[in-house]
């Protein structure tokens, strides 16, 4: 990662429009993604949200959480009182990991090295944005964020990422594996956690 982190700080961009436009025109790091899936949302948003890597419609659409994991994000958002339309929406990794099985392609964790991969790209986004708080939902995200391995159990809560005030929370799709019952008890949590952000961006 070291030289990929140095040719991009070559590339030295002077505007998130710039960085798009690299991010867009790079191969994927692992061969396989439709397109590069970019961050969402206005500048200097009160809330920038970082997630792991787009799912299979993020993928297909060229957004990012508009599949399950972003539907029950959108539910939560709105049940925290957070406008999704004014906040900045993005990922630790651009590009759709995934194994082939018949039809379907499965979702695969990014790697280590392919978060750090990616890095310097989120970095740069979140200094372009300047949002008021940086939520990282899950380990990959906060991860990529601090740069240490960040186990959501004892890391969940405020935390400081660089120069900006941060918070650690679950990642819905890791809501969408659990049953019913832990499901209901993790919503409600992280439903918590939101609000909780809110106050802090406000
Ligand atoms: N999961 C993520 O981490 N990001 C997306 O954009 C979609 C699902």
């Amino acid at each position: 990662p070291a030289k990929a982190v140095a040719a991009m700080a070559k590339q030295a961009p002077q505007s998130l429009e710039a960085l798009n436009r690299i991010i867009a025109g790079t191969a994927p790091f692992v061969p396989g993604a439709t397109r590069a899936v970019l961050g969402e949302g206005p500048m200097a948003a009160e809330i920038a949200f970082v997630g792991e890597q787009p799912g299979d419609h993020e993928d297909l659409q060229g957004r990012p959480f508009v599949g399950p994991a972003g539907q029950l994000l959108d539910r939560a958002l709105k049940d925290a009182g957070i406008d999704r339309g004014k906040s900045y929406l993005t990922n630790a990794v651009k590009h759709f990991k995934f194994e082939q099985r018949g039809k379907r392609r499965i979702h695969q964790k990014p790697t280590t090295g392919e978060v750090q991969h990616y890095r310097w790209w989120l970095l740069k986004e979140l200094d372009f944005v300047k949002p008021r708080l940086v939520v990282a939902l899950g380990g990959t995200a906060a991860f990529a964020l601090t740069g240490k391995a960040m186990p959501i159990t004892s890391s969940r809560g405020e935390a400081v990422f660089r120069s900006w005030r941060g918070y650690i929370t679950l990642h819905p799709a890791y809501m969408l594996r659990l049953p019913d019952a832990a499901k209901e008890v993790a919503y409600e949590s992280f439903v918590a956690d939101l609000r909780r952000s809110r106050e802090i961006a406000a």
